[in-house]
């Protein structure tokens, strides 16, 4: 029995340490609601709670049906995040539907405020991340599976199968912003200097134009 209570001590000692760190990705709430004035000009950490409320700010439809994958990298993000459902205004959760063709792929990136946790709903696909010691995890997932990508690593989905494929992603925060990698350093405005990504990528201001080309704005 001695080791039963040192067991229930060592638990009780584990969910007390865990506690005291803050594990969510958004900040607690102060209140039941706080629904989304998108039109207020002064911001808070979050938006401004608006008092004429309805169900329709609880509500959004968009992920019902699959997105247009007819882009550059065939694959589109389509969010449902706190900007499409105000009400989701300080609860620190939202989700996106991600379509891919075949050949897809959602290009490295990271979210700096969220953890995401995808199910795939059709298809296969091959995701990762990589770990800030430079290791990459990854895996080949199926309809039904589910996979985690933990706030802020650099991370990928590849659809490798002949078919098109589809997740819901999960985040906990009303606005996980995304950061992608290519874009962020190639198209960024004003740009990043050449001589930057020169030294940083070992490469000449050929490559480098080159490569900012791609990115460049369509017209
Ligand atoms: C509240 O919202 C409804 C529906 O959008 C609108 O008709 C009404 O004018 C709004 N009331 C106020 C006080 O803003
Ligand atoms: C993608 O397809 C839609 C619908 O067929 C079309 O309206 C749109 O212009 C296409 N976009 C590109 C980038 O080809």
């Amino acid at each position: 029995m001695a080791s039963a209570g040192k067991l229930i001590v060592m638990i009780l000692m584990i969910m007390a340490a865990i506690s005291s760190y803050k594990v969510s990705g958004d900040p607690d709430l102060l209140q039941d609601i706080c629904v989304a004035d998108l039109t207020s000009g002064p911001k808070v950490n979050g938006f401004v709670c608006k008092t004429n409320i309805s169900d329709a700010d609880f509500f959004f439809a968009g992920l019902a049906k699959p997105g247009l994958t007819n882009n550059t990298n065939g694959a589109v993000v389509t969010a449902a995040n706190v900007e499409k459902i105000p009400g989701l205004n300080t609860l620190g959760v939202s989700l996106s539907r991600i379509d891919y063709a075949p050949g897809g792929l959602n290009p490295p990136h990271t979210h700096p405020r969220a953890t995401e946790i995808v199910f795939v709903l059709e298809g296969e696909l091959d995701v990762g991340f990589i770990t800030t010691a430079n290791v990459l995890i990854s895996k080949h997932i199926t309809k039904g599976e589910i996979f985690t990508f933990p706030r802020g690593l650099v991370h990928f989905q590849k659809n490798n199968g002949k078919v098109p494929a589809s997740v819901i992603a999960a985040f906990n925060s009303q606005l996980p912003g995304t950061q992608s990698i290519a874009t962020t350093l190639f198209a960024a405005t004003p740009a990043v200097p050449d001589n930057v990504l020169t030294k940083a990528f070992q490469i000449g201001t050929k490559e480098v134009d080159k490569i900012k080309s791609k990115f460049a704005p369509k017209k």
